[in-house]
């Protein structure tokens, strides 16, 4: 729909002079293209971006670890669909994939399993009329006069926390406002304001990430009104840009078994987790124990984790490439034939070798339906904060472009499959450290007989994949 292009064009250029993405840019991307001419023009885009502006409107809302530039997605939605066809992210994070959707008026499905991931983004694209935010307004104005008058009981609310950690990093003093905005969000719930509930929630957990960053110096309730009414300027300005007829579904679920009808996806732009970078439930543990998530369940379920397989860090390669192999598998169930898949993905490192997961998912492709169409490179811009450079030692990405070819064969949940796909990667990555160690040494070096330690444990790692590929609980 051109008036919606139109003002997110005006938009990108009112925030930032120097936005590389200029009218020329979004009027090519957004032409009418045959699928062949949009695969083509693919290789004309500078994948870098550099410079651009990626926080803007409800992108700002909340910080998230390893998200993707808005403009990658934005890149794809333009190319690959037209109005109201279905985007999906399988694991879209704080849903940067579904906010490009619902500004260019495509429907989109965006899956998660951190249950703040999927909080921040239904709130990213959910509009809320004018009246409710007056609502809300009225509530945080009767809750200043409470944070005065609960003070003293503030004891009693430390007693009652859902989990003592919490008073470990945190001093009485914020404690007992946190309590009292929880307690005043909790009303808007029991009100049945359930939009309004989750607004607040986002605000509330924006407001505990500032704090966990910034220390207890901070003002508590000053920091959460300034988000409530920052966010509520974005989502009004959000409500003159975009297409009221497009919907965002946002589900809570494993990547691994998509609860998405077959053939009913357009598009999908993902960026999955990278092998051994970082443990999400841990990054997001306050905010999960303030909104009284279980982060318990998502540390056995998420893809990439650390914390297991201490002893034989190459266990968690093969468990990781298991983990994405089943979620391709679904990506390919889901979507339609002809369709585009892009993943975007950096490369890790694990015991001082460097882990290429583009290319293992280009070596599935072939097996499950997919058609390997090209892979670009980008180099991520290090000064942005959050961003897989500072989290995995990531300095490059990489897009990987699929097109269903026809339907997987096999179905995500085949445990033999999978074993077999996977070992066959791993003793190809063996013989590669075999023939050239170290591949990835950052700082100071190992011995030589450590790296060549590292064949005999992928070795073992091999023996062991059977048991590691499976499923948890
Ligand atoms: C790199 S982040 C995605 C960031 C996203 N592109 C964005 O811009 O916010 C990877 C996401 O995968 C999710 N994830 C990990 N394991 C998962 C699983 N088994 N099923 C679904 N999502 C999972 C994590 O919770 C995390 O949000």
């Amino acid at each position: 729909m051109n008036t919606t292009y139109a003002s997110s064009q005006q938009l990108y250029l009112d925030v930032n002079d120097e936005f590389s993405i200029n009218d020329e840019y979004i009027s090519i991307i957004s032409g009418n293209h045959s699928k062949m001419e949009a695969l083509n023009l693919l290789d004309k885009i500078d994948w870098d971006f550099g410079g651009v502006t990626t926080q803007y409107l409800s992108h700002k809302f909340h910080s998230y670890p390893a998200r993707f530039i808005p403009q990658i997605p934005f890149t794809f939605i333009k190319l690959f669909t037209k109005e109201n066809d279905v985007v999906l992210d399988p694991m879209c994070g704080c849903g940067t994939t579904l906010v490009e959707s619902f500004l260019n008026g495509r429907n989109s499905i965006g899956n998660d399993f951190n249950p703040l991931a999927t909080l921040i983004s239904k709130v990213k694209t959910t509009l809320i009329p004018e009246a409710d935010f007056r609502y809300i307004e009225k509530k945080i104005f009767k809750m200043k006069k409470y944070l005065d008058l609960d003070y003293g009981r503030i004891e009693e609310r430390i007693d009652n926390l859902p989990n003592r950690n919490i008073s470990k990093i945190f001093n009485k003093t914020i404690i007992g406002k946190l309590e009292t905005i929880k307690e005043m969000l909790l009303e808007i719930k029991d009100e049945n304001y359930n939009d309004v509930y989750d607004f607040g929630r986002v605000a509330f957990s924006a407001t505990i990430w500032s704090l966990v960053e910034n220390g207890n110096g901070m003002d508590v309730e000053n920091t959460f009104i300034k988000k409530v009414q920052f966010m509520k300027k974005e989502l009004l300005e959000m409500a003159k840009i975009v297409s009221r007829q497009s919907y965002t579904k946002v589900m809570q679920g494993d990547a691994r078994k998509l609860e998405i009808d077959d053939d009913s996806v357009d598009l999908i732009v993902t960026s999955p987790p990278y092998v051994n970078a970082l443990d999400y439930y841990r990054t997001h543990m306050y905010n999960m124990l303030w909104l009284e998530m279980d982060f318990g369940l998502l540390k056995k379920h998420e893809i990439g984790g650390h914390s297991h397989f201490i002893m034989n860090r190459f266990r968690l390669l093969s468990e990781y490439l298991a983990d994405m192999l089943r979620s391709m598998i679904e990506m390919n169930r889901v979507l339609k034939n002809g369709k585009i898949c892009a993943i975007v993905v950096g490369n890790s490192s694990l015991e001082y070798e460097l882990i290429e997961s583009h290319k293992y998912f280009e070596s599935f492709a072939k097996d499950i339906g997919f058609e390997h169409f090209k892979t670009f490179f980008r180099n991520i811009d290090k000064s942005r904060k959050y961003t897989s450079a500072n989290i995995g030692q990531i300095d490059d990405e990489f897009i990987v472009i699929f097109q269903k070819v026809s339907d997987s064969k096999v179905s995500a949940n085949d445990d033999d499959f999978i074993a077999q796909a996977v070992k066959k990667q791993m003793e190809t990555f063996r013989e590669q450290i075999r023939k050239n160690p170290g591949t990835s040494i950052r700082g100071k070096k190992p011995t030589k007989a450590r790296l060549l330690n590292n064949v005999e444990r992928i070795s073992f790692a091999i023996d062991t994949i059977q048991q590691d590929i499976k499923i948890k609980g």
